[in-house]
């Protein structure tokens, strides 16, 4: 059994905000999100013995906010309606917590925590032991110091405004998570005293108890120190953003991806990819997105939800949400595809392009300053520029049909619910709002006049 115990109590004076700490982003996700997927990785990876793992959330300020946000089967709330330190938080979760479990206590301002370091603290606990998750810092100011014995024991920690002289030159630092058996913590909570520098109930105060009772603590360390950085202004959340950045942008060279350059370079979700990629400067990739093989895609694109075939190009300043694009199509720059498009092999659209809930046809295109929405397009079709499916007559939307090898002129107005038939021609500038068969021409525009002998008008005087 494990019970996890996330403290997520804490204003957050320092964020200057009205949304809880926890709830604020990193990569996109909030921060308290990062944490209880990592606990659920966690648990994942246990043996069957441990697989059962309850998670434990200590919220107080905003927790409206925070429970709304992260309501789950598995997780349960507890409320700090006072925040008198991390003993008195994790002393509010003791109710949920089973005899015989472990427990593993983690931050919801430490995102980046991963679930590998996890396993090594919860590995650690045993009846005579428990897990500590301490770091050399170059510099450790604002962290517990950890206290050795001159046989390398951890026998304390100490906090800094605590500290004296020489104990604040400790470089290894409390990185707050640890692990410990259930059954220990019911017997040292309630023994914690606030009669210390902040008047607080510290956490940091059973290690020393842990040590009187003759319990071995071990001190385990994260691979790296960003995992358990905690993020308590801005500063730290942009930080911490870089840092998981630039471990996505890693991990995807060496997947053998090309990141033109990879401090510019954003993902903030899944993002899957084939062999060959190319990614130019400033993208931004949201939720799900894989892109294929010798997919290319240009600099300022922003790619949210959205599945991109091989041998697709996205050229600059591309934004696509929620749509799926076939084989060797060519988009951008500058279009705008929204949720619902979907393309299929050797479609084109160029710039100034939206289009919405659009299946648009193999070898199609629809190069220039074009809106499609609601619409059905078969293959070989040329729609020109200018054209304006008229989809929404203020109250209701309708479709446009057009079929194979269509040809729209420059311009038109194709106003739903109408079809086009296949091979059919509309003439530039026509408003069309009746059908069109295969193979007609339809034009709807006024004729010309060409008038001899015009005179511009003279001002008069
Ligand atoms: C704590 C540790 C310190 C460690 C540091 C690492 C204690 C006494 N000190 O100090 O040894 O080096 O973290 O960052 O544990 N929280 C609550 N309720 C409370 C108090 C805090 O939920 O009553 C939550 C906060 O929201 C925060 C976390 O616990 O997520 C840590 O609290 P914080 O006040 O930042 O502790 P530190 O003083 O930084
Ligand atoms: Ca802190």
């Amino acid at each position: 059994m494990l019970d996890i115990v996330v403290l997520a109590a804490g204003k957050g004076t320092r964020m200057k905000s009205s949304l809880p700490k926890v709830l604020h982003p990193v990569a996109g996700k909030a921060m308290l999100g990062h944490v209880l997927d990592c606990a659920r990785s966690l648990n994942d990876g246990l043996n069957a013995v441990n697989r059962d793992t309850r998670l434990n959330v200590v919220i107080g300020h905003g927790s409206e906010l925070v429970e709304e946000r992260f309501q789950a089967e598995d997780v349960s709330f507890v409320y700090q309606n006072e925040q008198l330190g991390t003993g008195h938080a994790v002393q509010q979760a003791l109710p949920n917590l089973r005899s015989g479990a472990v427990v593993l206590i983690l931050y919801g301002d430490v995102p980046l925590i991963q679930s590998d370091t996890l396993g090594k603290l919860v590995a650690a606990v045993t009846e005579e032991s428990m897990g500590l998750l301490t770091v050399e810092l170059s510099d450790p100011t604002g962290y517990g110091r950890i206290i050795r014995d001159e046989q390398g024991r951890v026998t304390a920690i100490v906090e800094q405004k605590d500290a004296n002289k020489e104990q604040l030159e400790i470089k290894e630092g409390n990185t707050g998570v640890m692990a410990v058996l259930a059954d220990d913590l019911l017997r040292w909570l309630p023994e914690l005293s606030n009669d210390n520098a902040q008047n607080e109930y510290y956490l940091t105060d059973i290690i020393a108890m842990a040590q009187q009772e003759g319990k071995h603590i071990v001190a385990e360390h994260p691979a790296s120190e960003n995992e358990v950085l905690g993020v308590n202004n801005r500063q730290q959340q942009a930080a911490l953003e870089r840092h998981f950045q630039k471990q996505c942008a890693e991990q995807l060279m060496t997947d053998g991806v090309t990141l033109i350059d990879p401090e510019r370079f954003d993902c903030r979700g899944q993002l899957t990819v084939g062999h060959d990629v190319t990614i130019d400067i400033n993208c931004i990739f949201e939720g799900d997105v894989s892109l294929g093989n010798n997919v290319e895609v240009g600099a300022n694109c922003q790619l949210i939800n959205c599945s991109i075939a091989d041998g697709t190009v996205i050229k600059p300043n591309s934004i696509i949400e929620g749509a799926i694009i076939g084989e060797v199509c060519d988009i951008g720059p500058f279009a705008r595809v929204r949720p619902g498009t979907v393309l299929a092999r050797g479609a084109k659209l160029g710039n100034f392009v939206e289009t919405k809930k659009a299946n648009i046809g193999e070898g199609s295109k629809v190069n220039h300053l074009t809106y499609i929405g609601d619409s059905d397009i078969g293959k070989g079709v040329n729609v020109g520029a200018g054209t304006i499916t008229c989809n929404y007559d203020g109250v209701n939307k309708f479709k446009t049909t057009i079929g194979d090898n269509a040809f729209i002129g420059s311009n038109s107005s194709l106003v739903a619910p109408v079809n086009i038939g296949e091979g059919a021609t509309i003439g530039a500038g026509s408003t069309i709002s009746s059908h069109v068969g295969d193979h007609e021409l339809g034009v709807a525009r006024g004729k010309q006049r060409n008038i001899q002998g015009w005179k511009r008008p003279t001002k008069q005087s």
